[in-house]
């Protein structure tokens, strides 16, 4: 029998594009034969819509245009039998589902959300669980676990929204220039390079519009590196490391989306074997620190003395051919398709696993 495969895509974030992008090579790459592909696409309002098989459409970011009403509505549920089912509201159809393949990214999609949703109807997902997908997304907790583990990350104040916050005490502890950005939030959106007491003045407001905890950062200043990571309890992977180089100040939302040419992407990146070793380990580490299930994206900050701090984690990666989860993995052995199929197995397994676990006392 064919394993059916419900891929989520779209959604509400800056990366909606590139999740729908994604979906399309996923859905390319996954063989007839052996899925059977049913594809829920989130509109940036948040509406569910089913697609018929493999038809991942250009853009459904705008639901409230007249050619989208023709499309059905869909959702999930527990129908209180083995399987989960994906159930059309417009022709009352009803579709049993194996596992889920979130490709979303951002608040909702990325920050266990809707890994909650998948464990609240018993249905397998590929990639973090609730926790993980919720620590990778709230950098001050991940720093927090990355402290307690002794695991190197930029020294940080954190910054409530609503109280008042000095200048001159965050520059003497942390030094100028440092960072500002959301805790939760992805995209570059919210970061800022603060410079003077002018800039942070005029930035401040802005990153609090994303978030209620804001983090003050150190300034690293450092090349950007990031690691591929693949598996699920002790047996992972990780890929060899690629570089970003961007050509902006830093890596701002600009030089991620808005210029062609805002940064290139050395795949793999040139580094000592001995940095290599070292980045490869770090990234492991923090996968396992971070609670992390099937895939993952560690990007690090090396320094001139080949340092490395952990930036932040991402817990779905993008999977566009271009993107440098896949392209990472690819030059580490494992092609695209082989990488697909892999997260798959890896999340009907961890299911099993987690299936021997009792959910109440059982004298
Ligand atoms: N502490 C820092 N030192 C140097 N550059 C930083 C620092 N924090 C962020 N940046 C720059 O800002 C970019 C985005 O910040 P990041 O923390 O990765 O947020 P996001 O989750 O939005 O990608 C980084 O890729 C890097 O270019
Ligand atoms: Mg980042």
């Amino acid at each position: 029998m064919k394993t059916r495969v419900a891929l989520f895509f779209g959604g509400h974030s800056a990366e909606h594009e590139i999740s729908v992008i994604s979906a399309r090579n996923i859905a390319k790459a996954l063989s007839p034969e052996k899925y059977e592909l049913h594809l829920v696409g989130i509109a940036d309002n948040g509406r569910w819509t089913l697609f018929p098989d493999r038809q991942v459409p250009n853009d459904l970011k705008r639901a409230d245009e007249p050619r989208t009403h023709s499309w059905p509505l869909v959702s999930l549920v527990n129908v209180g039998e083995e399987k989960p089912v994906l159930y059309n509201l417009t022709t009352h159809e009803k579709q049993a589902i194996d596992v889920a393949f979130p490709v979303l990214h951002g608040p909702f999609g990325e920050d266990g959300s809707i890994q909650g949703l998948f464990r609240m109807v018993n249905l397998p997902m590929v990639g973090c669980g609730v926790l993980a997908s919720a620590i990778g997304m709230d950098k001050e907790v991940m720093k927090r676990l990355l402290h307690e583990a002794g695991l190197p990350s930029a020294r940080y104040r954190l910054l409530r929204r609503g109280l008042k916050h000095s200048f001159d005490e965050i520059v003497s502890d942390l030094g100028l220039p440092f960072f500002i950005k959301p805790s939760n939030m992805g995209s570059s959106i919210g970061v800022h390079k603060i410079k003077s007491s002018a800039d942070f003045d005029q930035h401040l407001a802005d990153t609090f519009k994303y978030d209620e905890k804001v983090l003050a950062e150190t300034f690293i200043n450092g090349r950007e590196i990031e690691v591929a990571v693949l598996g699920g309890g002790s047996d992972l992977i990780a890929s060899s490391p690629g570089e970003v180089i961007p050509q902006h100040e830093f890596y701002s939302y600009e030089a991620k989306y808005l210029d062609e040419q805002g940064a290139i992407l050395k795949v793999p990146a040139e580094l000592s074997a001995g940095e290599v070793a070292d980045v490869k380990a770090l990234a492991l580490r923090t996968f396992s620190v971070l609670c992390c299930d099937g895939m993952a994206r560690v990007d690090f900050f090396m320094t001139k003395a080949g340092k490395f701090f952990i930036n932040e984690i991402n817990t779905i990666p993008g999977f566009t051919s271009i993107s440098q989860y896949p392209k990472l993995m690819e030059i580490s052995g494992v092609p695209y398709r082989v990488l697909i199929e892999r997260l798959i197995d890896l999340a009907l397994r961890k299911f099993e696993e987690q299936k021997k676990l009792q959910s109440k006392y059982m004298a």
